[in-house]
């Protein structure tokens, strides 16, 4: 697989620990952090507020966002709405947000990622399909440039509602180190998909280092 895989009781929780090691390990001034969308990120974000709290120096942390549901910012499925009531809100600071605006086109975003050069950690999910971040499967932006680091997409099934902003593949590449979470029975088969080589988003992704934190129930064959 395209990672170390992780077996564990609990994923926020060794997703917080995780987060604040790299943090500590940050090769620059500030730690910038790439947020996901989901449920699982949800509690995965109300845990590092939780552990973090202490623990980071939030004014240093520059927060970017992996993908975006094209709604507005206070829609209940906006990943930007979630990241604002788990994580920054809670902990109440941060050095820079950089929101993705499906509004403002691609542009900006891309220009932003580029500039930034690496992304410390990039936090992402999977689907039950085998997506990641907004990359579906056939979708695409699976297939852009290897320049264009942020794309729009969209699921072909429908399956996954809303139009998207992503980091396409070279965009999650620059991050030093992508974590992945993990959890539940229904991300059994797309996550055996994963481990098997099998051609779906998810395994496509490359990076400095690759950890999946995946759960008992995801990882039972
Ligand atoms: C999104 C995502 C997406 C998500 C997975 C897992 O905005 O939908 O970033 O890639 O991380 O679908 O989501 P769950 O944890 O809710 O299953």
């Amino acid at each position: 697989m395209n990672g170390e895989l992780v077996v564990v009781e609990d994923v926020p929780g060794e997703f917080a620990e995780r987060v604040i090691e790299a943090f500590h390990s940050r090769p620059g001034d500030t730690f910038s952090l790439a947020l996901s969308g989901g449920e699982t990120a949800r509690l995965a974000y109300e845990r590092l507020a939780a552990d973090g709290a202490e623990q980071i120096d939030w004014w240093a942390v520059d927060v970017y966002w992996g993908d975006e549901r094209c709604v507005p910012q206070d829609d209940p499925d906006s990943n930007y709405r979630l990241a604002r009531e788990a994580l920054l809100e809670r902990v109440g600071a941060a050095n820079a947000v950089h929101p993705m605006r499906c509004e403002d086109g691609t542009d900006p975003y891309q220009l932003k990622i580029g500039e930034l050069g690496r992304i410390d950690v990039v936090h992402l999910g999977l689907g039950a399909d085998g997506h990641t971040a907004s990359l579906f499967p056939g979708s695409t932006a699976l297939d852009a440039d290897p320049g264009r680091l942020v794309a729009r997409n969209t699921d072909p099934t429908g399956a996954n509602p809303h139009e998207r902003m992503t980091l396409t593949l070279s965009g999650i590449a620059r991050a030093r180190q992508v974590i992945f979470t993990v959890c539940g029975a229904d991300k059994r088969d797309a996550l055996q998909k994963v481990l098997r080589g099998d051609d779906v988003p998810a395994t496509r992704v490359r990076a400095d280092r690759v950890v999946w934190l995946v759960d008992r129930e995801a990882a039972q064959p």
